[in-house]
């Protein structure tokens, strides 16, 4: 019998920072810095959406190829060990299409969409609800980059974490470490079936972060846009420019905002001068070598390691079990 379900939607953000707060203590810093989640907007989602197209950048269609070749393999690996009836916890889960193409192969009872913008959420679930309408789904609002941790009741069972994208590699190790710790208390006896972008040669990274068409420069000049708007400053977009640069040493992809002269910038309670030259550091990148972060898992507390990967090594997607 088919029963008709609503998506059930939860806010969990009672603890947060105040945005307000969190940008002006990062303008503060010495070598100021803003954290990534600012990128995401509207037009920052947007234009993320146009990176993913872009020939340069190769992760998304790297991983979906992987996804598309071994889900088979995925899915009776998490059978043979987990059984069926599993929580899906989507991290970051925004239009929640990459889970959406899991939904047909995996053993599923309920599907639990976690995203700092509850609002992209409600959109994407009620329309999800509708193609799938046997599994029970929620919308959880959270911002779980400091500390991933759920309300009490929401997960029954054996979950199955899904971190795509390669997110975790805004994390750096430390940081990583802990949100993968946390995961598998989330987990409950489950798995954890993760995305992550690989080493690779330099000037494929460089491309993927500075492509011909500059929509990666745009995605990083509206982050001053968002936080005019959040924080009440007077960034002027034309003031700045797009740097992405790969550090072997720490093994990530960094992105600044550079100041193309003196900029003195304003806000309801502070201000900070920046001389030419000088730089805002918006985003890491990390990249691993698969044995690194097969450490790093095990490192966590997962066990029963898989991981697969495209021809050219370029991405890996890793499932582990709690
Ligand atoms: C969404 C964090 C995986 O690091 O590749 C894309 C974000 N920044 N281009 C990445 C991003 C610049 C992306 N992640």
């Amino acid at each position: 019998m088919a029963i008709d379900r609503s998506p059930l939607f939860v806010h969990a953000d009672a603890a947060a920072l105040d945005p307000r707060d969190e940008l002006a203590a990062g303008l503060l810093q010495p070598v100021a810095a803003l954290a990534p989640k600012y990128f995401y907007d509207r037009l920052g989602s947007a234009l993320f959406a146009a990176i993913t197209e872009l020939p340069e950048y190769y992760p998304t269609r790297t991983e979906a190829a992987i996804f598309e070749r071994h889900l088979g393999d995925i899915a009776q690996a998490l059978r043979l060990r987990l059984g069926a009836g599993l929580t899906l916890i989507d991290l970051g889960a925004g239009d929640s299409a990459k889970a959406a193409r899991l939904f047909p192969a995996l053993p599923l009872a309920r599907y639990l969409a976690v995203d700092i913008s509850e609002a992209f959420l409600q959109h994407s679930l009620q329309a999800l609800q509708r193609r799938f309408p046997a599994l029970e789904m929620v919308g959880l609002g959270l911002d779980f980059s400091q500390r991933l941790l759920l309300p009490a009741g929401l997960v029954r069972g054996p979950a199955l974490v899904f971190y795509p994208g390669s997110s975790i590699g805004n994390f750096a190790p430390a940081d990583a470490l802990r949100l993968l710790r946390e995961a598998r208390e989330l987990a409950a006896g489950g798995g954890l079936l993760i995305g992550v972008d690989l080493l690779k040669p330099e000037p494929v990274l460089q491309a993927a972060y500075d492509d011909a068409l500059g929509v990666t420069a745009a995605f990083n000049l509206n982050v001053l846009r968002h936080v005019n708007r959040l924080l009440g400053s007077d960034f002027e977009v034309a003031d700045w420019c797009h740097v992405a640069r790969f550090d072997a040493r720490a093994s990530r992809v960094e992105m600044h905002l550079q100041a193309r002269h003196d900029v003195a910038v304003c806000w309801p309670g502070g201000q900070r001068r920046f001389v030419a030259g000088e730089r805002i550091h918006t985003e890491n990148s990390y990249k691993w070598g698969v044995h690194e972060f097969e450490a790093l898992l095990r490192d966590a507390g997962w066990r029963d390691l898989r991981c697969w990967t495209d021809p050219r090594d370029w991405f890996g997607v890793f499932l582990a079990f709690a």
